[in-house]
């Protein structure tokens, strides 16, 4: 077929424009562009072999006890969206950590460190329409060999699970992390690094947003 002339390609574009479609097009192009898939990060061996009773999103309050977590209340949120931006619903999202004495409630981590029996260790949450999760939980604190990290899984009806881990901004031990080291893009690393900050709603809380984006190729339950 013998290409557009000059003034039909004019034409065409404006009536692209005209139905909103030329702008829409490039915007999302550019979108995939500038977002990075969340990388993947070994489990690590202390995902829990049995899931605790309470494994609500709240990990700071356990069920039957009387008091708080140690450690520094923080509030992880953000969505879990595929590369073009579209959320992505029925994602379950998966969290544990090690408590404020550097300790993970698993029966792998047999060191002579005190267990915060206050501290849930694991928590999961489902996402809606929007794609939003949310977890109460503390700022990881490291432990030997390991820079602070709050372990993540997503998985759910069409995803195909990712298991990753997000790491603290200015962390002193960030730069020394293997397998934060093993990512090798600098940027992909980075998309994995969050900051604590106060946060406003809830005065002494920490505030970390931390988008998880999966690939986008028409698998997944969103509608
Ligand atoms: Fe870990």
């Amino acid at each position: 077929m013998r290409p557009f002339s000059a003034p039909r390609r004019r034409v065409l574009a404006g009536s692209l424009t005209a139905l909103g479609l030329l702008a829409v097009v490039p915007l999302t192009r550019s979108y995939a562009q500038q977002v990075l898939r969340t990388p993947s990060q070994t489990t690590g061996p202390f995902y829990p072999t049995t899931i605790p009773l309470d494994s609500d999103s709240d990990l700071v309050m356990v069920n039957g006890q009387a008091q708080i977590a140690k450690g520094q209340i923080s509030n992880v949120v953000g969505r879990v969206l595929d590369e073009r931006g579209r959320p992505i619903r029925q994602a379950r999202v998966e969290i544990w950590q090690c408590d404020a004495n550097g300790r993970y409630h698993h029966s792998r981590d047999n060191r002579n460190v005190p267990l915060d029996a206050n501290f849930q260790g694991y928590g999961r949450f489902t996402t809606g329409a929007d794609g939003t999760y949310r977890f109460r939980t503390i700022k990881p604190v490291p432990y030997p060999g390991r820079a602070p990290h709050i372990h993540f899984k997503i998985s759910g009806p069409g995803i195909e699970p990712l298991t990753t881990q997000m790491y603290v901004a200015g962390a002193p031990e960030n730069e020394g992390d293997w397998i934060l080291s093993s990512i090798g893009d600098e940027r992909v690393r980075n998309s994995v690094i969050v900051k604590f900050e106060p946060h406003d709603d809830t005065p002494g809380e920490l505030l970390a947003k931390f988008n998880i984006i999966l690939a986008a190729d028409g698998r997944f339950g969103k509608g």
